[in-house]
């Protein structure tokens, strides 16, 4: 035990030496830059109460599922909420898992094991990469949003191929080519999945990009989570009939875990019900990201990323220099954080920046100015 121990602390010190060294904190009383609770489903009262109600509506149902969705973890109340989170989004089925990490991991270790190929934007999340770990295919990465490099991977293939993509990507906040990608992938007969984590709620009136697009019928599956802008936990696969009962009898992440709980499936319901009411005309949410973008036009000498959704950022290279920056920022009331590499690429290190629902017009210009003070003091 203490010679491997030994090994651990090393690894910690070699992290700290290299600046990305990482520790759980707390944050209070600073305005929220930072979390994916992009409409402010999180901390809604509104949904507070509708969730207690529900639970008083349900009150036959149990605490926890009490086992793997194969075993004794189904329950009617699960059946039901796919089928309104399918309904929501116009998808055939729904299948709920544990967390979009798990989704993932289920979904492309699975479905890496029947196809030859699974080929991927080079930015795809972590979760992607490590079900695509599990499989058995060959991993074919794509130049980032590039649908030429995409056919070019696409056409030196002979066999099924599952292609990855983000319709939001999550560090980045720039938007997926997804008619073209669905075109390519159409004509070379493989089979699109696109992970909508950061799109649903805030894209095609909530439903997300591929609804907005009308791509439905050419896009294989969907990965929505419930984490990030339903203010919830949980994600689904939305696919058709054939790919759910296939995940159902070879994901790993969904069969050998307990599946959630009936609070959390209530918390499901009660903001899909929430979100099927929204007035996607008159959000505060679109208004912020106009006057970011727009504020930043006159700011010099800054390298702003992304501008179509609320996820922002702004290129600081250097772990010590960025993690300055923020930690500048953060004195001045603003919870915004530093992406570091190894997480983004070395000399793309970034102040990512969130917009939210509750976020105001002086929060969001007092942000810009203290990241004006920050970066000159930085250099
Ligand atoms: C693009 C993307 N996919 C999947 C996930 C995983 O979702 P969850 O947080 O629900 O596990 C995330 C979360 O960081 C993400 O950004």
């Amino acid at each position: 035990m203490k010679r491997l121990d030994e090994l651990v602390a090393a690894k910690l010190a070699q992290r700290k030496e290299e600046g990305t060294f990482r520790s759980l904190k707390t944050v209070e009383g600073q305005v929220d830059f930072t979390s994916n609770d992009y409409l402010g489903f999180a901390r809604s009262l509104e949904l507070k109460r509708r969730i207690s109600d529900a639970e008083k509506q349900f009150s036959e149902v149990g605490v926890g599922s009490t086992g793997s969705r194969l075993l004794t973890g189904n329950s009617e109340l699960a059946e039901q909420v796919e089928r309104q989170v399918a309904d929501f989004h116009h998808a055939q089925t729904a299948l709920i898992f544990n967390s979009g990490y798990d989704a993932n991991v289920g979904l492309y270790s699975s479905l890496g094991r029947i196809a030859k190929y699974i080929v991927y934007d080079e930015l795809i999340h972590a979760s992607v990469h490590d079900g695509m770990r599990l499989s058995r295919a060959e991993l074919k990465p794509f130049k980032h949003n590039d649908a030429e490099s995409l056919r070019s991977v696409l056409s030196e293939l002979d066999g099924t191929a599952v292609v990855a993509v983000e319709s939001v990507y999550s560090m980045d906040g720039d938007l997926a080519p997804l008619r073209e990608l669905a075109a390519l992938c159409k004509a070379f007969d493989a089979a699109l999945i696109v992970d909508e984590a950061h799109a649903v709620g805030l894209f095609g009136e909530g439903r997300g990009r591929v609804s907005e697009l009308g791509l439905e019928d050419e896009v294989y599956a969907r990965l929505v989570t419930f984490s990030k802008a339903l203010g919830c936990h949980g994600a689904a696969v939305l696919c058709n009939d054939n790919l759910r009962q296939f995940l159902v009898n070879h994901a790993r992440s969904l069969i050998f875990s307990t599946f959630t709980s009936n609070h959390s499936l209530l918390a499901v319901k009660c903001v899909y019900d929430m979100l099927s009411v929204c007035n996607y005309s008159n959000l505060n949410i679109s208004h912020l990201i106009g006057l970011f973008n727009q504020s930043m036009k006159g700011v010099s000498g800054i390298r702003q990323i992304g501008g179509e959704s609320p996820i922002l950022g702004v290129i600081i290279a250097g772990n010590a220099e960025v993690r300055a920056v923020a930690a500048a920022m953060q004195n001045d009331g603003f919870d915004v954080r530093p992406i570091v590499s190894p997480t983004v690429p070395k000399g793309t290190e970034r102040i990512r920046i969130c917009l939210h629902e509750f976020n105001t017009e002086e929060e969001v210009k007092g942000l810009i100015q203290s990241l004006q003070k920050a970066m000159a003091n930085v250099g």
